[in-house]
């Protein structure tokens, strides 16, 4: 297993659309190890591969307090939505910055697990919030992109500073 790196915003490969995986071989299985295993240790509640650099429609997610219930979706699919919750949400790819976004209450969806067996769920809450939110990574959707232009680009130019000095360091 390994830790993978996160790509941060205003990364433009974060906007990439992923595929759907059709072949569920060793390395996707591989893959999922990886990114729970990244997600635990940058202390994140959910992880979609877009964020790795990797474009397929595969995301980990873990809302438990003890962080040892780990939920992989692959293909995930929302087939309906219902109520209105507005949460504070952060992000792994915008590290630091906490702000309001609108999200349904409750979702139904579809998804496959990692040996591409086909289920169901419903999810309410900090997990339906969640998994809203790791979709969208897939379709190369960032949190910001809820909030207004003047607020994505105070993110923007803050993290571009960050990472300008990161890379001074080097
Ligand atoms: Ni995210």
């Amino acid at each position: 297993m390994s830790i993978l790196t996160i790509l941060e915003f205003p990364d433009r490969r974060l906007r990439t659309k992923a595929r759907d995986v059709t072949v569920f071989d060793r390395s996707v299985t591989d893959l999922v190890e990886d990114m729970i295993e990244t997600m635990y240790d940058y202390k994140g509640v959910g992880l979609a591969a877009t964020q790795v650099n990797i474009h397929q429609r595969v995301i980990v997610i873990d809302t438990s307090e003890e962080k040892n219930s780990p939920l992989c979706l692959i293909n995930p699919e929302i087939l309906e939505k219902d109520g209105v919750e507005e949460s504070e949400e952060g992000c792994l790819s915008v590290p630091g910055f906490f702000e309001l976004v609108t999200r349904a209450e409750h979702i139904k969806l579809k998804a496959r697990d990692k040996h591409g067996k086909p289920f169901e769920m419903e999810a309410g809450e900090l997990l339906a919030v969640c998994i809203q939110h790791e979709i969208d990574h897939l379709d190369g959707k960032l949190f910001v992109d809820y909030l207004s232009p003047l607020k994505r680009r105070r993110i923007k130019s803050k993290l571009e500073k960050i990472h300008k000095q990161q890379g001074k360091k080097k």
